[in-house]
């Protein structure tokens, strides 16, 4: 079970002090959006189940061996030398998908020389201009898709408030539009958690969605991102990929997002975790693991390919 391994990592990461992602103030929204999670349940579809199951997809004009990829993702480089290579890495070796958080250009222009699909996601800087260069350089470097993580227009917790503030704002409706008038590529708001911003994402022109808290540190109290799921993707109406972060570290955590409405599933933590154990290769084996479990929920509940998944089978809380 890929979950024990993950557990391992994680308990490592914390004994060497490294992992502190643990929600902002009470820690509610990391807790609710686990609860919520675990209380959404599956029901079988056995009789004439297939054989196998295909999690292969296809976006932005790419196809990938796995819905499951990685969360935008910086700073790793305490888990290992030159971590977001590592990362990337291990990413590619599971036939997936790289997404690049705050980092030099130079980084984000080795993580594509490997040849992995990478997608860079550009803090909402103060300074406009920063911004401008960064969409620039993620073309240069070859990204198949840019965007900015709006949520984080605070920061990221609440004692960083001030701090975060001093570089980064809210963007303006105005702002975004000239953002996404400036790139050749399809430019993502990671960090939706509202129908209202998913509405306003949508009249922008926006060229993909992720679902997210932040790992629970946008917002104390925040509304689990897979309740809000279902609601976000009826607005995207399947004209543009919407994908969903936090605590995703099971198949069946990637089965019930696809199921109500996903396109993929991001994971961060999880797979630090497996960064942690055995580098690139445990990165790789967690990916992989993960997948297979969720092949096997498909299966069991009658679905062989992800198209075939059917909101039907789950019962909400
Ligand atoms: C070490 C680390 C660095 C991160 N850096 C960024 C970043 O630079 N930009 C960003 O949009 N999100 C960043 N995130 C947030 C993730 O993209 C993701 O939203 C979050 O981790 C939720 O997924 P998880 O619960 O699986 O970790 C980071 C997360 C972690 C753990």
């Amino acid at each position: 079970m890929i979950g024990k391994y993950v557990e391992e990592g994680w308990n490592h990461l914390v004994s060497r002090g490294l992992q502190t992602v643990r929600g902002c103030e009470t820690g509610n929204s990391v807790r609710q959006s686990r609860a919520y999670i675990d209380s959404i349940q599956v029901e079988l579809r056995v009789i004439d189940a297939p054989l196998t199951a295909d999690t292969s997809c296809t976006f932005f004009g790419r196809k990938f061996a796995t819905p499951l990829m990685s969360g935008a993702m910086s700073g790793v480089d305490n888990i290992r030398e030159h971590g977001m290579i590592v990362f990337a890495k291990g990413m590619q070796a599971a036939g997936s998908c790289m997404w690049v958080g705050i980092g030099p250009d130079q980084e984000l222009q080795e993580i594509c020389d490997l040849g992995i699909p990478a997608i860079k996601i550009i803090k909402p800087y103060r300074d406009t201009d920063k911004i401008f260069q960064k969409l620039e350089a993620a073309e240069k470097a070859g990204c198949i898709a840019v965007g900015m993580d709006i949520d984080f227009a605070f920061g990221s917790k609440s004692g960083d408030f001030l701090k975060a503030n001093d570089w980064c704002s809210p963007k303006t409706s105005a702002e975004l539009a000239s953002f996404i008038a400036a790139t050749k590529l399809p430019f993502i708001f990671k960090g939706v958690l509202s129908e209202r911003d998913a509405y306003k994402a949508m009249e922008l022109g926006a060229g993909g969605i992720v679902i997210s808290s932040h790992s629970g540190n946008a917002i104390d109290y925040a509304v689990p991102p897979m309740k809000i799921l279902p609601k976000i993707a009826k607005i995207a109406d399947r004209k543009i990929p919407v994908f969903i972060d936090g605590d995703i570290k099971h198949g069946s955590d990637v089965f019930k997002a696809l199921a109500l409405g996903a396109d993929g599933a991001l994971a961060g933590r999880s797979l630090m975790a497996g960064m942690e154990l055995d580098g690139a290769e445990g990165i790789t084996k967690v990916v992989k693991g993960i997948t297979e479990e969720l092949r096997r929920n498909m299966c069991l509940t009658g679905a062989a390919s992800i198209g075939e998944i059917d909101p039907s089978v789950l019962w909400l809380p």
